[in-house]
């Protein structure tokens, strides 16, 4: 039994359990006030019958907060952000964000696809990065689904209109957020368009298992099984090389620390990022989805694991988190305070065609699922 799911600043929706047999698991939806032009934000709030809670709100179809039990079953959130939408709408840096119509960086912005040259909104330098200066971290999306029961989820949705940001197309967005009753948080991506366009949407949640205003995350244990990186200049952009990781800091396929060797000032890319900040090859073209990465918090015991289907993943280490930010409770966060971890495409892939392609047709479906798996080790350091 479903029932019908209300609109307004407030309702609660209780999973159909007599049907399903499954322990109680609910959705919650409420007004998360107002941008600076009056239009409501949402947050609706997912939780198991473990006490995961995941609340995801409409400005910018972002994670504001996921609670996760530790090895004894303490709750804490581990992602960064703010306790109120304010905090978001005074100083974003993509906390919790989906960050689109590009993830990542395009050099110059612009491109050309069919034959015609396109030029984006800058708003780093002379790129463009994670979408311009308006990109889809700072739309207020549409909440048009909430389900209830054991996999409780909410789709949002945001139309992308032709030449926002200057991007070709418009372009119909879906992020549906699922939770599941074995701990397991799903983000899919859908997008269609009318005019051929380019899409690679990803999240820029920040992590610290510890739990956000936990300290630095550079003792977390970090494995990425990819074999190489995408380097890059100066500027963050791709060089087009494509270099191996292995006797290199970017070495995680065995897991080690984040910290070990972030300070490794013989290896320029580190000095490029001011920390890591670069593009893992995990596959080489669009697979199966299969694990990009895991991280274990060796104190409080929690483990994610990242998974996904997109040939690269973007690990940056919160080199920017300057001390300036007074996050949630107060916390200031401090540089190396969070992971962001983007399974995605390569960055720059429209001006690389030996990165693959970015290419959405009418007709076509992008899909970028991600999932996040938690668990704690019982005391043991996980690496594989
Ligand atoms: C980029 C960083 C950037 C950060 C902004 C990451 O995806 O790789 O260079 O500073 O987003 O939060």
């Amino acid at each position: 039994m479903k029932h019908a799911v209300m609109f307004g600043s407030f309702c609660l929706i209780m999973a159909g359990l007599a049907s399903t047999g499954a322990q109680a698991a609910e959705a919650t939806r409420a007004s998360f006030g107002h941008t600076a032009d009056g239009q409501n934000v949402e947050i609706v709030t997912l939780t198991n019958s473990r006490g995961v809670q995941a609340r995801v709100m409409s400005y910018g179809a972002s994670l504001q907060s996921l609670l996760v039990p530790d090895r004894d079953g303490h709750l804490a959130d581990v992602v960064l952000g703010y306790d109120d939408l304010q905090g978001y709408l005074d100083r974003r840096q993509y906390f919790g964000a989906t960050v689109g119509r590009y993830a990542n960086r395009i050099a110059h912005g612009s491109f050309t696809l069919d034959g015609k040259h396109y030029q984006l909104t800058r708003n780093e330098g002379p790129n463009s990065l994670h979408g311009g200066n308006q990109g889809f971290d700072q739309k207020v999306w549409q909440v048009v689904e909430v389900k209830q029961g054991p996999n409780a989820s909410v789709t949002l949705q945001y139309i992308s209109k032709d030449g926002d940001q200057g991007y070709p197309g418009t372009l119909t967005v879906k992020a549906t957020y699922q939770l599941s009753e074995d701990n397991q948080l799903k983000i899919a991506y859908v997008a269609t368009t009318d005019k051929p366009t380019i899409v690679n949407l990803s999240n820029h949640t920040y992590w610290n298992l510890a739990g956000e205003g936990g300290g630095t995350v550079m003792d977390q244990v970090l494995t990425i099984p990819g074999e190489a990186i995408t380097t890059v200049d100066a500027a963050s952009i791709p060089d087009g090389h494509i270099v191996p990781v292995a006797g290199t800091p970017y070495d995680f396929r065995a897991g080690k620390p984040i910290g070990r060797d972030i300070r490794d000032g013989s290896s320029q890319q580190l000095l490029f990022g001011h920390g890591y900040d670069m593009n893992w090859v995990v596959s080489s073209k669009e697979v199966e989805s299969h694990m990009v990465a895991r991280v274990q918090d060796p104190h409080s015991g929690r483990v994610m694991s990242l998974w996904s289907s997109k040939p690269g993943l973007q690990f940056y280490s919160g080199n920017f988190l300057d001390g300036t930010t007074v996050g949630k409770q107060h916390h200031i966060y401090r540089q190396g305070d969070a992971f962001v971890l983007e399974p995605q495409l390569f960055p720059d892939t429209p001006n690389r065609p030996a990165f693959g392609s970015a290419r959405l047709a009418p007709g076509e479906t992008y899909r970028n699922t991600i999932v996040y798996r938690f668990a704690t080790d019982g005391g043991r350091v996980v690496t594989h």
